[in-house]
């Protein structure tokens, strides 16, 4: 694939891009093997629902409060719902695992001079325990949250804010996330985007294109115009 020209920052979402949402769950003994996986996708699934529809209504409440409240409809669904264990995951998914790729792949951007950034909806709290957790704070020149605008992903100015919060144009930043919907929305907003496509989903119908797809992000640095010291 031809390089991106140009670029000068990369922008990474959090949740399923530098770190995994899963991992909550999987470290946690105390669910039911057969349904630690409907949990995940539940739990995820109903924490960006609600992030959406506040959004649409201007209801916002930070991703914290918002994480508990689809825990909390997940445990209820699964019939699994007890304070111990709701308490145990909410702690768990403060300090997910990074996927592996990430620390080499966010060092050898730094040392190739790339501005490194997390823009997410996460709480400054949980992004600060997250980064904090995964060793990744020497690796991230900004860590930057949506409840500083109070309003979520894929609003414009959740974007806008992380190019603020920067001092880049649009063209400057590569914006990379594993959540399609995320990736088109920076895509709309006119960043460029490789979109960490880690589970071979399909395009989104929605308005914008990513620039390129990996697989990883460990492919992310060919992409890119420099030349990495060995
Ligand atoms: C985030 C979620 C949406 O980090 O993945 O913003």
């Amino acid at each position: 694939m031809s390089q991106l020209q140009g670029i000068r920052a990369c922008i990474f979402d959090a949740y399923g891009t530098i770190f995994d949402f899963a991992s909550a769950a999987a470290h946690c003994t105390d669910i039911p093997d057969d349904k630690r996986a409907a949990l995940t996708n539940l739990w995820r699934d109903k924490q960006l629902q609600y992030t959406w529809l506040r959004s649409l209504q201007g209801r916002y409440a930070d991703f914290w409060q918002v994480t508990g409240e689809a825990l909390d409809f997940t445990l209820d669904s699964l019939g699994i719902a007890t304070p111990a264990l709701r308490d145990r995951l909410m702690d768990l998914y403060l300090t997910l695992s990074a996927f592996p790729e990430v620390p080499g792949t966010l060092r050898r951007l730094r040392e190739a001079g790339f501005v490194t950034a997390i823009l997410s909806n996460g709480s400054p709290a949980m992004l600060g325990a997250a980064v904090r957790g995964a060793g990744l704070q020497d690796l991230l020149d900004a860590v930057l949250s949506a409840d500083a605008v109070q309003v979520f992903k894929t609003h414009p100015r959740v974007y806008e804010y992380g190019l603020k919060q920067l001092g880049m144009r649009a063209g400057q930043v590569s914006f990379q996330s594993s959540n399609a919907w995320d990736a088109f929305a920076a895509s709309a907003y006119g960043m460029r985007v490789v979109w960490c496509n880690r589970y071979g989903q399909p395009r989104e119908r929605l308005p914008g294109a990513p620039d390129r797809e990996v697989r990883s992000l460990a492919e992310l640095p060919a992409l890119l115009e420099i030349t990495i010291r060995p």
